[in-house]
């Protein structure tokens, strides 16, 4: 059997996916839930200090939508999109500290973690919040510097607000690194302009491993009525994003060695697996447990293991971070690989003309006989290849 176990901030977790800070880990008994659905760990909803913020997770609204963005009616899409607005959690922090220790203790057991999502309004509390988690035992603390929806409230300077400023996050993770004594993973938004340097900033003033990372803001529109949906600008995501979380994945990786978890486009396994090859440690897992239900982990994890074992892969160790040991440094460094030339087999081509629609170096053109090559101008680019539905191009080398 592979060997599923990774090592994250100093801790042991059992397999690489945990239930990121979200409404499935809003209270003792779904904590609970994601530890009995076999989680290696759950990230609890935000404790906050600020009332707005408490406030707005008790006005939430969820609208999930197709590729065409219409609200879906049941049948859950593959790509879906997840537009919704909610705050932290809706039990102030103070109420949290017999549930977070009994969590804790409950995780323990069976041999998981409890993290402690940390949203605060001022230097001090930030601090406060953390010490607390800390004193109910819980192994580590994530700050939430990535919540979109804190640019839209009043009175939340929290959030992406601090995080999109590499120095004010610095400054919050230095007054809770010297407030704790348990590792500090940092929660970076995407809407910053480099992630890797708030990473970086955030590295340097201890911060211990990062989460990569929270949603965007978006805004969507329904076009019968000429109305945004759900009200206005709201956070959104969905397995679609995946991409450009890997992106900063990989940066994070190669550029800082950082420990990484992932957040923000995992759907199942396949994700996962990639999220892995990019350079993150642990997956956290979110939205498509609030769609699909927590039995999906299993689901998700049954999936990681099969993956290794098909493909001969001992453990997550001998995965984690290839994909991004294996991508060119530059663009340049890939200019190699693209000395190839399209060549069309007449027998196959159907004269779709797909291939002469999509070729812009003139390479390709439409003839009596079917597809004429002008190959003197092909420069390998692929893109006649994928939009040849009938399997008639391929590649040689030039010569
Ligand atoms: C409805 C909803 C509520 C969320 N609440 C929080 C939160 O309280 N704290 C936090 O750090 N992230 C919160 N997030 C962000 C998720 O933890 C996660 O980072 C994000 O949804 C991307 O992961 P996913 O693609 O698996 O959903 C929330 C996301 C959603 C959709």
């Amino acid at each position: 059997m592979a060997d599923l176990g990774v090592e994250f901030c100093g801790l042991y977790f059992k397999n690489p996916i945990i239930v990121s800070s979200i409404e499935p880990t809003n209270s003792l008994e779904r904590l609970k839930s994601c530890i009995d659905n076999g989680a290696a760990g759950a990230v609890v909803k935000t404790l906050t200090d600020i009332p707005s913020m408490v406030t707005l997770t008790k006005h939430s609204k969820y609208a999930i939508l197709n590729e065409t963005g219409e609200i879906i009616k049941g049948k859950i899409p593959r790509n879906f999109v997840f537009y919704s607005r909610s705050g932290f959690s809706s039990t102030p922090y103070g109420e949290w500290e017999k549930d977070l220790g009994a969590a804790q203790v409950y995780a323990a057991k069976n041999n998981a973690h409890i993290i402690a999502s940390i949203g605060a309004g001022s230097p001090e509390t930030w601090a406060l919040i953390s010490k607390m988690a800390e004193d109910c035992g819980v192994p580590l603390v994530e700050l939430n510097l990535g919540c979109p929806h804190t640019s839209h409230m009043s009175g939340a300077k929290t959030g992406v607000r601090i995080g999109q400023v590499p120095e004010l996050a610095a400054e919050v993770v230095g007054r809770v690194v010297a407030a704790v004594k348990i590792p500090v993973l940092v929660k970076l938004t995407p809407e910053a302009a480099n992630l890797t340097d708030v990473a970086a900033s955030v590295k340097q003033a201890g911060a211990s491993a990062v989460t990569v990372n929270s949603r965007f803001t978006g805004f969507a529109v329904d076009i019968e009525t000429g109305k945004p949906l759900i009200g206005g600008p709201a956070g959104v995501g969905g397995p679609w994003i995946k991409y450009v979380t890997l992106r900063w994945v990989h940066d994070i990786y190669s550029r800082l060695g950082m420990a990484i978890a992932g957040s923000n486009g995992i759907f199942d396994w396949r994700d996962a697996i990639a999220f892995i090859m990019s350079g993150a440690r642990i997956m956290q897992v979110g939205s498509v447990l609030m769609l699909k239900g927590y039995e999906w982990l299993g689901q998700m994890i049954q999936g990681i293991e099969a993956f290794l074992e098909e493909h001969g892969y001992g453990s997550i160790g001998d995965i984690y971070g290839m994909a991004s040991r294996n991508a060119a440094g530059s663009y340049d460094q890939q200019f190699v690989e693209q000395s190839l030339h399209a060549v069309v087999d007449d027998e196959a081509c159907t004269r779709c003309w797909n291939c002469v629609h999509s070729c812009f170096y003139d390479a390709l053109g439409r003839g009596e006989e079917g597809v004429i090559q002008h190959l003197e101008n092909c420069i390998g680019c692929e893109l006649c290849f994928n939009v040849c539905p009938f399997d008639a191009i391929a590649f040689a080398p030039n010569a």
